[in-house]
């Protein structure tokens, strides 16, 4: 069932802008923060094994250490929340495992009948060939997070600005993230948009629909 029509969306998509300058005196209220916490949490990945954890800086402090990390984007202090995206740096048979127990323990059933569908994980991502790219693997999990909550937040008129620049060792060390087996990907500060943002009226630049997407 819709609940949203394609004119809405549109609206919504064309409505959000990589936002440049955040008013600082604007918050995003909790119950907001809630919906936008479940849709990280409800994002999909690659066999639902969720090799992610996302950190929510809201602390003045620590968000002004995270600015010089962050080629010094003014968005990471002036934001209400800042999400960086972290990911599993490996997995392992127990981490499979623990995602296996999660399973049983969501649908019901027994962890033995599951043991195929474990079997099958361990051979790709424990033992198979693409252990050797692990991190990259889980890298690219977190990204589909970020678009996630890129959408998610502006259908609920939440402006965000996705963010590369910024140095993923330095905000490992600041977050305290060594040792934790989660190393930091990317980031993205949420809150509303400045009234003085130009970028917000600025068009967009994207190729022509008929260079990008392909009817065969
Ligand atoms: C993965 C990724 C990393 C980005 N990193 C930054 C960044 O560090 N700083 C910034 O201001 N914009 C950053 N952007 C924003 C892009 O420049 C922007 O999304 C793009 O120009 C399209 O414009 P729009 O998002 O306003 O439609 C990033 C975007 C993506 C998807």
């Amino acid at each position: 069932m819709s609940t949203i029509t394609g004119e809405s969306l549109l609206e919504q998509l064309n409505w959000r802008y990589a936002t440049k300058k955040f008013d600082a005196t604007k918050k995003i209220s909790a119950p907001d923060w809630a919906v936008l916490e479940q849709a990280l949490v409800l994002t999909a990945s690659s066999y639902g094994l969720q090799p992610w954890k996302f950190i929510v800086v809201t602390d003045p402090a620590l968000k002004a250490k995270l600015r010089p990390a962050s080629w010094n984007q003014a968005q990471v202090e002036d934001c209400s929340h800042l999400v960086v995206f972290t990911a599993k740096q490996d997995i392992s048979e127990a981490d499979v495992d623990r995602f296996i127990a999660r399973i049983a323990e969501v649908r019901g059933g027994a962890v033995e009948s599951l043991a195929g569908y474990k079997g099958f994980m361990v051979g790709d991502l424990v033992k198979g060939a693409r252990h050797a790219i692990i991190q990259e693997w889980a890298a690219r999990q977190t990204y589909i997070a970020m678009g996630n909550l890129l959408t998610s937040a502006a259908l609920l008129g939440i402006d965000a600005c996705p963010f590369e620049g910024i140095e993923p060792a330095k905000y490992d060390e600041i977050l305290g993230l060594q040792g934790t087996g989660y190393a930091t990907v990317a980031a993205c500060p949420l809150g509303y948009r400045a009234s003085d943002d130009k970028y917000a009226s600025v068009p967009k630049v994207r190729f022509e629909t008929k260079d990008v997407v392909e009817h065969r």
